[in-house]
């Protein structure tokens, strides 16, 4: 409810024009929940699988042999409490302000592209193409749950698929309506 009531605060008054990057710019809170949303969801929990390529790898003060494989559960990482306060809460104001948050993974806390030499080579479009999509969205429609559903009864369980790619259980169902 919180989410959706507070990006709708940022529909544009004049619908005659449509969104543009420069707006996005300035939409720090939209921003924030797109970020906050892949905190919570990450599309892909374990990254991709790593190799360790060179001798003498420690992790976590563990000795991590040349050759291992290396799975990272951004996932667990995203929903840390000794890193995030109240982390299983969708707080956008948690990143606001926080410039060192961004989605280059500069953080290990957050990393829902990954870091350092595998991060998505996607990323500058993602950071760019995603807040623009949703704030386009908004900007051009009013959004429904069906059949009158209250937001609080959106069943937001999780699933995995054997890819790794993590989904909603049940799919999220919203109607468009055209603003008037
Ligand atoms: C919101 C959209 C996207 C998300 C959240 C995402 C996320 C990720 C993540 C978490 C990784 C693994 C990074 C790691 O293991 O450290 C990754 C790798 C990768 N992504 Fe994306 N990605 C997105 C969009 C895309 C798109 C649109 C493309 C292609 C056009 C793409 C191409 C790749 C490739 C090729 C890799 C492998 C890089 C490597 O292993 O060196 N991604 N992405």
């Amino acid at each position: 409810t919180t989410m959706f009531h507070t990006l709708l605060t940022y529909r544009r008054k004049d619908q005659e024009r449509m969104i543009t990057e420069a707006d996005v710019v300035k939409l720090p809170y939209l921003q924030a929940a797109v970020k906050e949303s892949m905190r919570l969801q990450p599309v892909a929990p374990l990254l991709l699988p790593h190799l360790v390529v060179e001798e003498g790898m420690e992790i976590g003060g563990y000795a991590v042999p040349k050759g291992a494989a290396i799975i990272f559960n951004s996932w667990s990482i995203m929903r840390d409490p000794a890193t995030w306060e109240r982390p299983e809460e969708f707080m956008p104001e948690r990143f606001l302000g926080k410039t060192e948050l961004g989605m280059w993974g500069k953080e290990v806390k957050f990393i829902p592209l990954g870091t350092g030499r595998r991060l998505c080579p996607a990323l500058p479009m993602v950071e760019l193409l995603v807040p623009f999509m949703v704030a386009s969205m908004l900007h051009a429609l009013e959004w429904r749950l069906p059949h009158g559903m209250p937001p609080d009864q959106v069943d937001v369980t999780e699933r995995y698929t054997s890819n790794d790619i993590l989904l909603m259980d049940v799919p999220l169902k919203v109607v468009p309506m055209v603003a008037t």
